[in-house]
């Protein structure tokens, strides 16, 4: 199946090479184009470079909008028609830094970053928050685990973006665990208790209830 990568820094180019390594087909856009088209000379036939963020949707079962959350609603709202009833999955954490260089959390403490980003997309879009609760490094690092996989936690509210996102995850080299609706998405960002946890499904499900 094909995904849309819009943004290949260091999230995106991650799960673009993990996605492309379990057979997904990938088009890939970026505010700096030189960047996606470097990101698909290294991955190689299965991905191309769409001539813009709207192209990249061309032809596209799912969207990773893999984006600092200062990005996404501008993005959103360029991109906005076509991610009507396509799944959209946003990895973005809502940090960034003050003045003096502090991480710095972008939402008041409690408001979930899944509901914010809900708000933004156009009714019909399938929204799953997932693929950031890891660095970069450690993601690349943990897929593909044997004899047991490591998991990679995801939320939603919407059992179809469940199934699908969990495609993508398995895809990747992970076992998928849903961690809650997207009011709990919090539990998966920067800070969160399940943020750059590398475990087993068994251990995933107990800190999640078997949500
Ligand atoms: N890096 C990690 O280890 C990691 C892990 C988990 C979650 N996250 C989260 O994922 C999000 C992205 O992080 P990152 O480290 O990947 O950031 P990044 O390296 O800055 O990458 C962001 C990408 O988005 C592109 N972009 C910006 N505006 C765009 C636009 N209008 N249209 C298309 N592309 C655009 C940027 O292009 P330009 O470079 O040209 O601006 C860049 O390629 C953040 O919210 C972060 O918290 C990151």
């Amino acid at each position: 199946m094909t995904t849309a990568i819009i943004g290949t820094g260091g999230i995106g180019s991650a799960i673009a090479r993990q996605l492309a390594s379990g057979g997904e087909t990938l088009r890939l856009s970026s505010a700096d184009q030189a960047s996606a088209r470097r990101l698909a000379a290294q991955i190689g036939d299965a991905a191309v470079v769409a001539a813009g963020n709207r192209d990249a949707l061309q032809g596209a079962d799912a969207v990773i909008l893999a984006l600092r959350f200062t990005a996404l609603k501008g993005v959103i709202d360029e991109i906005a028609g076509p991610l009507a009833g396509r799944l959209v999955v946003v990895p973005s954490n809502p940090v960034g830094l003050d003045a003096h260089g502090n991480l710095v959390r972008l939402l008041p403490d409690g408001q979930s970053s899944g509901e914010v980003v809900a708000g933004w997309l156009p009714a019909g879009a399938r929204l799953a928050m997932a693929f950031g609760s890891m660095s970069a490094d450690l993601f690349e690092s943990a897929g593909h685990r044997s004899p047991e996989p490591a998991v990679l936690f995801y939320a939603t509210d919407d059992d179809r973006a469940g199934q699908e996102v969990g495609r993508l995850i398995r895809t990747a080299g992970f076992e998928p665990v849903k961690a809650g609706g997207l009011g709990q998405s919090g539990r998966l960002e920067v800070g969160g208790d399940l943020h750059d946890l590398v475990v087993g499904p068994a251990k995933a499900r107990s800190l999640t209830g078997g949500a």
